[in-house]
């Protein structure tokens, strides 16, 4: 019992969220390295290709090179085991992206400190809000010419809306990177570069108020530390546990990735600063994740690993329990009992096949076509719902014409069963049924998707028209207003899911305010709820 408890008290889930080329997957080998999980010897200049051994699955990824799906890893640091979700680092992310965010318990965010807070984060970082999940900030890439740290922080603070409160200070950047000073111990950590598979960084560390600090960082940068110390001790928030585990506080930190300086530190007080899995809320109440019984959700549904077999994989999160391989459980919205077969579990570069799993884990099962996004699993005799996990807003609308009208069946169960995997989300013309389909994607390259899988695993030809809406909301009050009669402008359009529910779309963000002004009563929402 003891064993069992003490599994889940050491488990760590966050997943790494940044624009891309910030660092993230720099980042994150160097965090592997530290666990011992990869050896990195060697292997930095064949970075690329190990990122993709890691997670590319689909056809598609390869002959692109790029990571359409996120993936999974694993690994112990100092007792820990962290369970690091990784987000796609290209700009053509999806919605996947941001239901992986739903399966973590924090997020690291990574900022390039020459550029501050980019596209990318600011919805990765939305999304972190919503779920109010401690957010950490690891300015990166100080190495290189950065922008002053202070600046770096109210953009932080006036872009995200999040207040900060750095845990350690940068002494210049660029050429003339001294270190960093920490301010809860107050010593200087000078800054050496390590590359390579190296793992030690030969710094030293010392008092900030030492003899030596003027010959070691020079007088300039003295001065300028103790500048910055007194109006950061008296402007800047002071660090307050309670608001980082709500999300309102974000823990800062700096440092160099791709040299190795800053990132063992960043990972401790990470560490410290997070907590183990908590409590998950159900439609009526919460799961305890030292529950005995068993219980997860399905945030990811990856169609295709094996084109050879044609399966699909559900991730699910473990949020209460212990899982063990081929263990019956109760499938809820499927109102079934199933064997979990094959459960697998990313390690660094490999799937492995895994014999049990804790509450805060990640799994992936096989599935017959069974699962749909937000599917609860839990032990046998368990009825109880996971909240739902939410439809957010695609950004690229088509319109999707088949080529050969005879394949009318296959057309629909194709795009019916890859939107339940939930990469494309599709909608019909308001009022006129099934005759138009248009698709909504999160980023453009879920429509070469589409079109590559509805050729290649359903023989069915498409060609897609695109659309220049951009802005997509949800009708949060059907039955209080008459969908049909509000007032509109000239570039919206009125569309609907497959169940019916009402949506609108909008080419200009500034539309969308227009409407609601022009139709009191009618409540718009950014988010679609299951
Ligand atoms: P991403 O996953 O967020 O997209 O970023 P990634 O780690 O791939 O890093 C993007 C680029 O930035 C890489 O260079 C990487 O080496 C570099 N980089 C990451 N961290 C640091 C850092 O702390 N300092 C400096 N100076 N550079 C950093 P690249 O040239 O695009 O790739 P590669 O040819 O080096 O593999």
């Amino acid at each position: 019992m003891a064993a069992f408890a003490d599994e889940i008290k050491r488990r760590r889930t966050f997943a790494i969220i940044s624009h891309p080329d910030a660092g993230k997957t720099t980042l994150t080998e160097k965090f592997l390295l530290y666990g011992g999980a990869i050896n990195l010897a060697g292997t930095v200049k064949g970075r690329k290709a190990t990122k993709h051994a890691v997670s590319d699955w689909m056809e598609i990824e390869k002959e692109r090179g790029i990571s359409v799906t996120s993936s999974v890893l694993q690994f112990n640091y100092e007792g820990y085991c962290i369970n690091i979700l990784d987000t796609p680092g290209h700009q053509d992310f999806s919605e996947d992206t941001y239901r992986t965010l739903m399966a973590a318990d924090s997020a690291v965010m990574v900022i390039d400190g020459s550029k501050g807070v980019e596209a990318q984060t600011i919805k990765l970082f939305k999304v972190c809000v919503m779920r109010h999940i401690p957010i950490f900030t690891f300015v990166n890439k100080m190495d290189r010419e950065a922008r002053d740290p202070f600046e770096l922080m109210s953009e932080i603070e006036e872009v995200l809306g999040i207040h900060t409160c750095p845990i350690n200070w940068p002494i210049g950047c660029g050429k003339n990177f001294k270190g960093v000073y920490d301010r809860q111990t107050k010593q200087i950590t000078t800054f050496t570069a390590a590359m390579g598979g190296q793992k030690e960084v030969a710094s030293r560390t010392f008092d900030v108020e030492g003899a030596d600090v003027d010959s070691i960082i020079g007088q300039d940068y003295h001065a300028q530390l103790r500048d910055d110390i007194e109006l950061l001790d008296g402007a800047s928030d002071e660090f307050d546990q309670e608001l980082v585990n709500r999300g309102e506080l974000s823990p800062v930190f700096f440092g160099s990735a791709l040299t190795n300086f800053g990132v063992e530190t960043f990972l401790e007080h990470f560490l410290n600063m997070t907590s183990s899995p908590l409590p998950r809320k159900t439609l009526d109440g919460q799961v305890d994740p030292f529950d005995e019984k068993f219980s997860a959700f399905v945030f990811k549904i990856q169609a295709n690993m094996n084109k050879a077999h044609r399966d699909r994989i559900a991730f699910m999160r473990i949020c209460s329990g212990k899982f063990e391989a081929g263990m019956e459980v109760n499938h809820v919205q499927g109102g079934k009992k199933i064997r979990l077969t094959q459960p697998q579990q990313l390690m660094a570069e490999s799937r492995k096949i895994i014999e049990e799993a804790y509450a805060g884990d990640i799994i992936g099962v096989f599935d017959p076509g069974i699962f749909s996004i937000g599917d609860t699993l839990c032990a046998p005799g368990g009825k109880f719902q996971f909240e739902g996990i939410p439809t957010f807003a695609p950004e690229h609308f088509a319109r999707v014409r088949q080529m050969d009208t005879m394949k009318r069946k296959q057309f629909i169960k194709g795009i019916s069963q890859i939107a339940q995997e939930g990469a494309i989300q599709i909608f019909q013309e308001f009022n006129t049924g099934m005759e138009e389909i248009i698709v909504g994607v999160v980023g453009v390259l879920q429509f070469e998707v589409l079109t590559y899988r509805l050729e290649n695993e359903y023989n069915v030809e498409v060609k897609l028209e695109q659309l220049p809406f951009e802005y997509i909301r949800w009708v949060e009050n059907p039955g209080e207003v008459d969908v049909a009669r509000i007032q509109g402008t000239s570039d919206m359009k009125r569309i609907c899911d497959l169940k019916g529910n009402p949506l609108l779309l909008f080419i200009n963000s500034w539309s969308v305010g227009m409407v609601e002004e022009r139709n009191p009563g009618l409540r718009l929402a950014e988010f679609g709820r299951n």
